[in-house]
């Protein structure tokens, strides 16, 4: 039985969620989450919890719990989505068993499959199906001017404080100092211990060396830029691409993956010719349009066609519509709410720097608009400051005016895996009153299992054919094959991990060489032939077929 119960620590009064259970006959209390600093909000926080336990523990069900459950499509906190991915095996606290170490996460089983999954969406649709950006992979540790030369060695920090009410550490930027309250208890910052707190983790290098864990990819694709370009024979305007782990000593990690100490970029570096034109068409998308002046002036975001925003002067730069537009439509095209995303522009104080104009595309997660992807525009800022420090040329030579130029970066899409994945899980997410369960409605291409292959009863006949399918599917994409429980009850570990087909063996697929396929979101069925469910199963992920014509309805 759960119940809330109130702490004093220091002068405060902090409300959390207990639980007590028998366990050797002994009644032993476990805290199961910390619920805020009122009654009230305790109490609203304790509904949420409770509401996600019933997935974990179907007896806790009552009137209280049946209230919560007539909205299908709900946000969930972030607490929510922490406890949800952990029970599925998405996301562990990294080093648990001792604790936890803030800022640090792992991903289990069917969590590395959505992140590799979203990582190879992102690289097909940005670098196999355009033909002007080329990738590369970066190594961690690289030479320890690379970030003098960005400027991380100097600029790169954030202004580390400590409430003088909950002792809590926070970062604020050095402009707010004096201005802004604690987040965690509204308590004032003590002004007099405040520093510059540099966000680079340090690294022994041999027995004298020292560098850095990159703190962004970004700069390995600068560094590399004239190797990059001449060997893949790259002409402007063209882009270089990366993924992977960056490091960043956050002062307060936060929001379950949301803010982390480790985490894996996803950046390009769109390189031009300096103040040249976009020479693609702007993806006619519309989306919430919040500018700096809107900002400056109190108003509130517009919708507004991408391109309408360019064409009124919102936007300034055609490049940066472009980018904004081709990134939204990713997100679309993998099934995410197009009505969770807005564009925010920089205001002149938040600029990065060594950034002209900014754009953030944001997302409207549970706990408010936060940034989902930089775009930023860096001219020729990095390509001349790695000039200036390594005293080579970077410049490339251009066929049209017969000159060397030094290229300019109009965009930078700069992103992170672990936000892409809060953006899936939370649009994914649906509670199904009927079915009593949670639905993960993830596009087929992203999840994590693309199908359960069932044998209907325990019986050799049934699991002879099963395991065949299971063989047979299983050399291309991440399959289950699930024996124990009941059908429902298989359907229902399935749909909570966003499985999107379930292939069932029954009778008729000994009589006639068949299979049930099910889907996911409507529970229908339909009967495919056995010697075409891989060709149907590629059809059905890809979205090339609707699941109704991709065989014979099963009434
Ligand atoms: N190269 C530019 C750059 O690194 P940034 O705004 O500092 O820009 C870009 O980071 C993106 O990286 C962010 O939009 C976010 O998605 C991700 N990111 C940055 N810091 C993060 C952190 N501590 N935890 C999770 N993601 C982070």
């Amino acid at each position: 039985m759960a119940f809330i119960i109130k702490k004093k620590i220091g002068n405060g009064e902090y409300f959390y969620l207990n639980e007590n259970k028998r366990i050797d006959g002994k009644v032993k209390t476990k805290t199961l989450a910390y619920l805020g600093k009122t009654r009230k909000e305790a109490e609203e926080k304790m509904k949420k919890i409770l509401k996600s336990k019933i997935e974990i523990n179907p007896e806790l069900k009552n009137s209280e719990i049946k209230k919560m459950e007539n909205s299908d499509s709900i946000k969930i906190s972030i607490e929510d989505m922490a406890v949800f991915c952990k029970r599925k095996g998405f996301v562990f606290q990294s080093g648990e068993i001792y604790g936890g170490l803030a800022g640090f996460w792992d991903f289990g089983p069917v969590g590395v499959e959505l992140k590799n999954n979203i990582k190879k969406e992102w690289w097909k649709y940005h670098v196999y199906q355009r033909g002007d950006i080329v990738g590369m992979d970066g190594s961690i540790i690289t030479h320890p001017k690379v970030w003098k030369a960005s400027g991380h060695v100097d600029s790169f920090s954030d202004v580390f404080v400590v409430c003088k009410k909950c002792k809590k550490a926070s970062k604020i930027d050095r402009a707010e100092l004096g201005k802004v309250k604690c987040d965690f208890c509204g308590g004032e910052f003590d002004e007099k211990t405040a520093k510059d707190f540099n966000l680079m983790f340090k690294v022994q290098v041999g027995e004298n060396g020292e560098s850095y864990l990159r703190p962004e990819t970004a700069q390995l694709m600068f560094a590399d830029f004239k190797l990059v370009q001449e060997s893949s024979r790259m002409k402007l305007p063209f882009g270089i691409a990366q993924m992977g782990k960056a490091f960043r000593n956050e002062i307060a990690p936060r929001d379950f993956i949301f803010r982390n100490r480790e985490i894996e970029q996803i950046e390009i570096e769109y390189f031009i010719k300096p103040n040249s034109d976009c020479i693609y068409e702007i993806p006619d998308e519309e989306i919430l349009v919040y500018s700096a002046e809107m900002q400056e002036k109190g108003l509130n975001p517009e919708i507004m066609k991408i391109k309408d925003a360019l064409k009124k002067g919102v936007i300034k730069k055609d490049w940066h519509a472009y980018w904004l537009a081709v990134q939204f439509r990713w997100f679309k095209s993998l099934g995410a709410n197009p009505k969770n995303f807005r564009i925010r522009q920089h205001k002149k104080d938040e600029l990065a720097h060594y950034s002209s104009d900014c754009w953030d595309l944001e997302y409207n997660f549970p706990f408010g608009w936060k940034e989902l992807e930089g775009i930023a525009d860096r001219k020729d800022y990095d390509l001349s400051q790695h000039e200036k420090f390594s005293g080579k040329d970077l410049k490339i030579f251009d066929e049209e005016t017969k000159e060397k130029i030094l290229p300019h970066v109009v965009c930078e899409p700069s992103t992170g895996v672990e936000r892409l994945f809060l953006v899936f899980m939370f649009d994914a997410y649906h509670y199904d009153k009927k079915r009593e369960n949670v639905i993960l409605k993830l596009n087929p291409k992203l999840s994590p299992v693309k199908a359960s292959i069932f044998p209907i009863v325990k019986k050799d006949e049934f699991e002879k054919v099963a395991k065949n399918i299971f063989k047979d599917l299983s050399s291309e994409w991440k399959i289950n094959y699930d024996e124990s429980g009941s059908i429902g009850r298989r359907y229902a570990r399935n749909d909570e991990i966003g499985t999107p087909y379930c292939i069932t063996v029954d009778d008729e697929s000994i009589k006639n060489v068949n299979v049930t396929i099910r889907d996911r979101n409507t529970t229908n069925q339909i009967r495919v032939k056995i010697s075409n469910l891989k060709d149907t199963m590629r059809k059905l992920i890809n979205g090339e077929i609707n699941f109704e014509n991709a065989g014979k309805m099963v009434k």
